[in-house]
């Protein structure tokens, strides 16, 4: 089992790629002045708006707003997540990505037993089922070939209390390894007996195709009908979606993903020649769920039963999406007829039957306004009010951006009301986006963030890091807390302690922080090309203006405060210092 990879060793890299060799093995570049432009692979255009810094180490488009580092656009043109972006770089590098040892990283370690056990579990399962006419009688009885059981390496508990466990060769080490990974429970430490018994196994594996758990479906009538392998230190309900391993194995180039409900749902459409079903495990689905397949692709269609309960599972499923969703990311409402399943609906009707209905799936918007007007009576005030009111605090969860605003301007058509006047109610997304993936938004004048010193310092130390070493930061800042001064600090220590950062290292350290959104939109500010000299004069300015605001805070607070109570005798020196200052 692969360790964690060394902080120095991401830092080195970043730092050693170059951006402009990067994107243009990928997307070829032209030089236009200090910059190299392309047409963006981000969005659809026939003039080209990307560009990529050198010096920056950073690129930008101008009509997507798509931006980020060497890393960032490797992860987003390959769509692959951050480890596995770090292994292509190195790769394209010709360098090895080395691993802490075990020992640094105890957990890992601890890790290991259970991918085997599990995995030596699902292959026995696999086995087992290609023993027992029972069983693929079964999966025929419901529609499902030998192939596709082979795909998703179905298979068969068989109805005893110690298949797993009774194996010949287990170790003692083995047999914890089964405890501890849910294949088995403890009943006295003595008594130890196998979790699935009689079912049809689903094993449930992860990104890179490790099994970490199991759902197991009764055969006959019986209780419960599914089984789940509990939460361990390899498997959580909350994270992981059946299906997507395989999703991603059998298309080269998914666009969108369907999430369903159950196994047997994504077994089914997959039968069918629908390979991009996913299921979430007996749970709803969850923000982090949603945020990992977002990151997949550009459209998520949820998929539930007409009913009742479906409905509420899809409102929980919208309410979870709305802070992940960014411009460029599409998520769609699939309800089916009563009492049919997708599992069902797909054997009935088929393919192309069953993608029609994907495709004239309810965009978010129509499904959440749609429900939030239900009871309402929308010819009067007050039923206007009231849909506005429910409206607001589920479109503030959203990212600024042209879906937020379609939105506003689809609920304003709604009650009657122009957009602007609607926008004012409507509070700042609170939406820390941690990471910019498909970030499409445009960076209008409307988005832009306002400059104050403290952001101004910011970017000048991202963007000139070597700034940072002719520079202090004024002692009585270091115990501030204005707003925006931590990061400051923080950046300008991480500069000292690094030789010859480079921006990019910067962002990288900072990304799936709360801090990436500001850091990437300071990345992207045009300081305006010039002398080094006058770049440090900049900074040493944007410090001492900050170091006034926070005498001034200080002298104000010492004021209120004396209004109230003496002040001590260390607190009138300052306050007269101040004065003097
Ligand atoms: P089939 O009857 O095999 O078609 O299953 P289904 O997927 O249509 O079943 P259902 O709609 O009842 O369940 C959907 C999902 O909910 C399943 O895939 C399971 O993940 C979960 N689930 C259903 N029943 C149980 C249960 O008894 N216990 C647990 N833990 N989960 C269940
Ligand atoms: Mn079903």
């Amino acid at each position: 089992m692969a360790g964690r990879i060394p902080q120095q060793f991401i830092d080195d890299l970043i730092n050693r790629a170059d951006i402009v060799d990067v994107v243009d093995s990928r997307v070829a570049l032209k030089k236009r002045g200090k910059e190299h432009i392309a047409c963006c692979p981000f969005h659809n255009e026939k003039s080209p708006s990307f560009t990529v810094s050198q010096s920056k180490q950073f690129y930008h488009c101008f009509g997507c707003g798509a931006h980020g580092t060497a890393l960032g656009f490797i992860m987003e043109y390959e769509r692959l997540d951050f480890v596995d972006a770090i292994e292509v770089l190195a790769a394209e590098y010709h360098i090895d990505v080395p691993r802490e040892q075990g020992s640094f990283n105890p957990q890992q370690d601890d890790k290991k037993p259970l991918y085997e056990i599990l995995e030596k579990a699902s292959l026995n399962f696999a086995n087992e089922l290609k023993k027992t006419p029972r069983a693929v009688e079964y999966l025929k009885q419901r529609g499902l070939s030998g192939e596709i059981a082979k795909d998703f390496q179905m298979g068969y508990a068989p109805d005893s209390w110690d298949f797993t466990l009774g194996q010949p060769g287990l170790s003692k080490e083995d047999k914890t390894a089964c405890l501890k990974s849910g294949l088995s429970i403890e009943k006295s430490p003595q008594k130890h007996y196998d979790r699935f018994r009689d079912r049809i196994m689903f094993p449930i594996r992860d990104r890179r195709g490790r099994t970490i758990g199991f759902g197991g479906r009764i055969l006959d009538k019986g209780e419960p009908k599914y089984l789940n392998s509990p939460e361990t230190p390899v498997f959580h309900k909350g994270e992981e979606l059946y299906g997507l391993y395989e999703a991603r194995q059998s298309v080269k180039d998914l666009k969108r993903i369907v999430i369903v409900e159950g196994y047997m749902d994504v077994v089914a459409l997959a039968q069918h020649g629908i390979k991009y079903a996913v299921a979430t495990l007996g749970t709803a689905t969850s923000e982090t769920q949603i945020s990992k397949l977002s990151r997949i692709v550009p459209e998520l269609i949820f998929c539930y039963d007409g009913d009742a309960a479906g409905k509420k599972a899809a409102w929980r499923a919208l309410e979870n999406s709305l802070s992940v969703l960014r411009d460029g990311i599409q998520a769609r409402f699939l309800f089916l007829p009563d009492g049919e399943d997708p599992d069902t609906l797909v054997r009935q009707e088929g393919q192309q039957a069953f993608e029609q209905r994907l495709s004239n799936a309810t965009p978010l918007s129509d499904f959440m306004l749609q429900h939030l007007s239900e009871d309402l009576d929308l010819s009067s005030a007050d039923g206007c009010g009231r849909l506005s009111e429910k409206a607001k605090p589920l479109i503030s969860k959203i990212e600024d951006g042209v879906f937020k605003d379609l939105l506003v301007n689809q609920l304003s058509k709604m009650i009657g009301l122009s957009s602007s006047s609607l926008q004012q109610h409507i509070p700042e997304s609170k939406n820390k986006t941690q990471t910019p993936h498909y970030n499409n938004r445009a960076v209008s004048a409307k988005h832009q963030i306002s400059m104050t010193p403290t952001r101004l310092a910011i970017a000048l130390l991202l963007q000139h890091p070597s700034l940072a070493k002719e520079c202090e930061i004024p002692e009585q800042l270091l115990s501030s807390d204005m707003p925006g001064l931590k990061l400051l600090i923080q950046i300008h220590k991480t500069i000292l302690q690094t030789d010859a950062i480079s921006p990019s290292v910067l962002v990288e350290r900072w990304r799936d922080t709360i801090d990436a959104p500001v850091i990437n939109k300071l990345m992207q500010l045009d300081i305006p090309e010039a002398k080094k000299d006058t770049q440090l004069a900049s900074l040493k300015d944007a410090f001492k203006n900050l170091l006034q605001k926070h005498k001034d805070e200080r002298l104000q607070e010492l004021l209120n405060k004396s209004r109230t109570s003496e002040l001590s005798s260390d607190e009138k020196s300052e306050l007269s210092q101040l004065y003097q200052s």
